[in-house]
């Protein structure tokens, strides 16, 4: 028996979870995959319900499990910069107490959807990289992280980053064995000619390179990426980065396939368990319209049967299904279309069976 933890978070979190619960059931029942859910309250309304983003019974409980899905978490009503509980601290608390420090952002464009994108087709064809994004160091856990009055009475904020030769190694082995399963290609991104912490990256990953001479390796500064994604995405296999900059570019890559509501992500630590969650947010603007595009959380699920739950087959076909779907036509409104949300989860569903 598989245990799954599953937290919807706020805004579209529920609405696309419930659609990976609902593909995740046809799977089970399919592949003969006994899996057990256990559900807790995280992010906002956690805040509303208890207090804090994330309490520590519902993080123990979550220990007891094999793997997590999780929405997303967030929106205006916990906005407030003067608050001391916000609900990313949840996925902070996640991240970090489960030593999650891969993230893996895989992009693949799809030939179905190339006319969504705002980048011209033939530019897009074929892409096909992951960004494994550095997730428990950086910016974000530098300390400390205040506002606080200088004497002279101006108010300034402070930020720090800081990386570990361990930390690096570990996240650019990670990348260079996912690049074995590939391409055979792993573009470091850093911003070293600037930052003291991206001169330590760099040559902490050129160290890690030489035990891989089957994988090319390149480094690239972060801003010259950012470009490169749009004006040859072709050119990469595996991205490796640290936090921040892995975040702000899958937000930019996620444009090349057309929609953030496509991507998903899996972020692991040494052994098999994992978290699963879309790219993506609470997109407040459209939650509890049943509009979210549910294909990044139900490709999450997916990575996760192939990441954590070792059903490699169960995963193929969640991910054929997804294609036949696109195939025939269907889009949310994120693509231009009309399919509501729960239409999508029984489509797939429906293309499972
Ligand atoms: C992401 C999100 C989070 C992050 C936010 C919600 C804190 O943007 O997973 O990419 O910055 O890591
Ligand atoms: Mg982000």
């Amino acid at each position: 028996m598989s245990k799954i933890a599953v937290l919807p978070g706020d805004g579209i979190g529920p609405e696309v979870c419930a659609e990976a619960l609902k593909v995740l059931d046809v799977v089970a029942g399919k592949y003969g995959i006994p899996l057990e859910f256990e559900e807790a309250v995280i992010g906002g309304a956690a805040i509303d319900r208890y207090g804090v983003a994330m309490r520590d019974e519902d993080f123990a409980r979550c220990e007891k499990c094999d793997a997590i899905l999780l929405g997303a978490v967030g929106g205006p009503k916990w906005d407030d910069p003067e608050a001391k509980v916000r609900p990313e601290q949840a996925l902070f608390k996640l991240r970090y107490g489960f030593k999650l420090y891969a993230n893996l952002r895989p992009v693949k464009v799809n030939p179905a959807l190339i006319d969504a994108s705002p980048i011209r087709g033939e530019v897009l064809r074929g892409t096909d990289l992951v960004v494994v994004r550095e997730l428990t160091g950086g910016l974000y856990f530098g300390k400390p992280s205040k506002i606080w009055k200088a004497p002279n009475g101006v108010i300034k904020g402070v930020d720090t980053m800081a990386y570990s030769e361990p930390e690096i190694e570990r996240i650019a082995v990670t990348a260079f064995e996912l690049a074995q399963t590939r391409r055979k290609k792993v573009t470091s991104v850093d911003k070293a000619n600037v930052l003291s912490t991206s001169r330590l990256w760099r040559q902490t990953v050129a160290a890690v390179a030489k035990r891989y001479p089957d994988v090319e390796v390149g480094h690239m500064l972060v801003d010259n990426c950012s470009m490169q994604l749009i004006r040859e995405p072709r050119q990469f296999d595996v991205i490796v980065t640290e936090n921040m900059f892995g975040d702000i570019l899958t937000d930019e890559a996620s444009q090349l396939t057309g929609s953030m509501g496509l991507l998903p992500s899996a972020s692991l630590g040494k052994g098999k368990f994992g978290m699963y969650e879309p790219i993506h947010g609470t997109a407040p603007d459209i939650a509890g319209k049943g509009i979210a595009n549910p294909l990044a959380m139900i490709l999450s699920a997916a990575m996760m049967l192939r990441l954590s739950l070792g059903q490699p087959e169960a995963a193929g076909a969640i991910e054929d299904a997804v294609q036949r779907v696109l195939d025939a036509g269907h889009r949310t409104a994120d693509l231009g279309g009309k399919t509501s949300t729960s239409e999508m989860g029984d489509l797939v569903a429906g293309e499972l069976r």
